[in-house]
């Protein structure tokens, strides 16, 4: 790992409970490392195989999903078939030689400030073991065909 290296992380976070856990550990002044560049979107069910592909074509050394608990989704089953995609989308990254561990999904509720961070902090250290994502610019090219 070069030293100093600060992983990238995209953070699809829905909007009516990870982004408001991340607004509320904001405004509580709950620290976590600054390496997450948060995505608001209306549920986690609408993050798009593309969007993460995107993302780590991008520049991205991890991607996070967060998402309502079981049961909570505003839209009903969004954060099922969010966890669908995910699992289908680990064995795609293995296959496309990104460790799986770059992509993590997590159901935090609006109340679960602290989760994020810990969530964040957690990632950004895993991250900081992999190494940045060593993708070339030809292989970055297909990551976006695909996507
Ligand atoms: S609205 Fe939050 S996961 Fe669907």
């Amino acid at each position: 790992m070069p030293d100093g290296f600060e992983p990238k992380i995209v953070a699809f976070f829905c909007n009516w409970c990870t982004y408001l856990a991340a607004d509320l550990a904001g405004t509580s002044r709950i620290k976590y490392a600054p390496n997450a560049e948060v995505v608001r979107v209306m549920c986690s069910g609408r993050v798009d195989v593309q969007f993460v592909l995107k993302a780590f074509a991008k520049g991205a050394d991890g991607v996070l999903i967060g998402g309502c608990h079981p049961g909570d989704c505003h839209y009903q089953e969004g954060n099922y078939k969010a966890l669908r995609r995910y699992r289908l989308l680990k064995k795609l990254l293995k296959q496309m030689g990104i460790e799986e561990e770059r992509l993590r999904l997590e159901w935090i509720s609006a109340a679960e400030g602290d989760r994020v961070r810990v969530v964040i902090n957690e990632m950004v250290e895993q991250l900081k073991v992999l190494g940045p994502l060593n993708k070339t610019g030809e292989e970055r090219a297909h990551l976006m065909e695909v996507a």
